[in-house]
């Protein structure tokens, strides 16, 4: 009977043990602000600040899949990451403003491409993208 209980916990344990450590130990499937910035800023900004002649569908729709990664990259910036100082840098109101300032100039990049405004597309990726980049980096970069 002891047995039997015994083994019963163990089986029940074996179960119930990989969901838990997936639940419990996200840590391994999170980013790094670094690894955000390599794998998925830097891309996707070089297709937008890239994109010039956009003059089919096929054209205009990779330039707004690379601004909605990019926002999607936002969402990661916005709640840390695994690099040592990246939760506490979430933390502060500067991060979140430049962060936002990013994501929202990516919206910008999406109406313009939307109106198939051509002066609204580079302005929204020089004035507006790029800024928020610079600021970010000259407080937290290195830091
Ligand atoms: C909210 C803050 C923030 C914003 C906005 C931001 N970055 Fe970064 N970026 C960082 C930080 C912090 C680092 C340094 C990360 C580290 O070394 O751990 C970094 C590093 C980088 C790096 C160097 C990565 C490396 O391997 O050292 C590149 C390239 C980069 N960012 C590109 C960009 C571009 C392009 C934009 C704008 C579209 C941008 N970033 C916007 C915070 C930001």
């Amino acid at each position: 009977m002891k047995d039997k209980m015994r083994f019963m916990t163990i089986l029940l344990a074996m179960l119930i043990m990989p969901f838990v450590a997936r639940s419990a130990a996200p840590e391994a499937a999170r980013l790094s602000v670094k690894q955000v910035m390599n794998a998925m800023i830097t891309p996707m900004t070089s297709i937008i600040w890239g994109a010039q002649e956009l003059n089919t569908d096929a054209q205009r729709q990779e330039v707004i899949n690379a601004a909605l990664t990019l926002i999607g990259a936002g969402n990661l910036l916005a709640n840390g990451g695994s690099g040592d100082d990246d939760n506490s840098w979430a933390q502060e109101s500067n991060w979140q403003q430049f962060n936002r300032e990013m994501m929202v100039a990516a919206s910008a990049v999406i109406s313009a491409v939307e109106a198939q405004d051509t002066e609204a597309l580079f302005s929204a990726g020089n004035d507006r993208l790029y800024p928020p980049c610079e600021n970010c980096h000259q407080q937290y970069q290195s830091r």
